[in-house]
């Protein structure tokens, strides 16, 4: 089975009955959707608010209850995927593109718990470019003052157009090389002008759950 799949599926076993659930995109959320979807048929009673209309689509189609912030400001658990974990557990993510509506929701759960198979655990965060959402209006600028602190901002296609984001910005995809200070970094550049958010999660993840060829690893606070 999928690696992906095998960290979701875990990751269910702790959605209890009556929580409100935070659920993240990805790839290997959508496994996790999946799962939570079944135990919804069974009689799980839960309500989901999704970090992203593609997330939100696909729980709608599996009849997972979805809530939004007008209704309830507290989550209890979120379970998101990330495109890098490092031995601290701050992330990278954003490589879907939803990292400002993730990181909303990832915020505000009492715990948050990380699934992802072993590719994207690495030592320093840094070999996957950081992504970082910024505003149409003047990306260029924003992009300049990204070079100037020794990034490299790719601006996002996909399937040959420019990414539009689900808040209606853009990304730049940012190499920096070896991320040393992961919360500095976002830290000096989410005060840039233009700067949305960045695929930074720093000090965010309460729990990651890992599957290697089939086991599950569990790293935590
Ligand atoms: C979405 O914007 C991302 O933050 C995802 O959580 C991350 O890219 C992991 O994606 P996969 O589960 O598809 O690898």
């Amino acid at each position: 089975m999928d690696d992906k799949r095998i960290a979701a599926e875990e990751a269910v076993k702790y959605v209890k009955n009556g929580m409100t659930v935070g659920l993240g995109s990805g790839s290997t959320v959508d496994f996790m959707l999946h799962a939570l979807g079944k135990r919804v048929q069974e009689g799980l009673q839960i309500q989901g608010i999704p970090s992203s209309k593609k997330t939100e689509k696909l729980a709608k189609e599996l009849g997972i209850p979805l809530v939004d912030f007008s209704v309830t400001t507290h989550i209890d658990l979120a379970i998101d995927g990330a495109d890098e974990i490092d031995p601290s557990l701050n992330l990278i993510k954003g490589g879907g593109g939803s990292l400002v509506r993730e990181k909303v929701v990832d915020a505000c759960a009492d715990e948050l718990i990380i699934i992802a198979d072993s590719s994207k655990v690495v030592s320093t965060l840094g070999r996957f470019p950081l992504p970082v959402e910024v505003l149409t209006f003047g990306f260029e600028v924003t992009a300049e003052y990204i070079k100037k602190l020794g990034g490299d901002p790719v601006l996002r296609r996909k399937d040959g157009e420019v990414f539009i984001s689900d808040n209606r910005n853009y990304i730049l995809d940012c190499s920096f090389g070896h991320i040393d200070d992961a919360a500095r970094l976002h830290e000096t550049l989410v005060k840039l002008v233009g700067v949305v958010d960045t695929g930074i999660f720093a000090d965010m993840a309460d729990k990651v759950i890992v599957a290697n060829k089939g086991e599950i690893e569990l790293f935590q606070k």
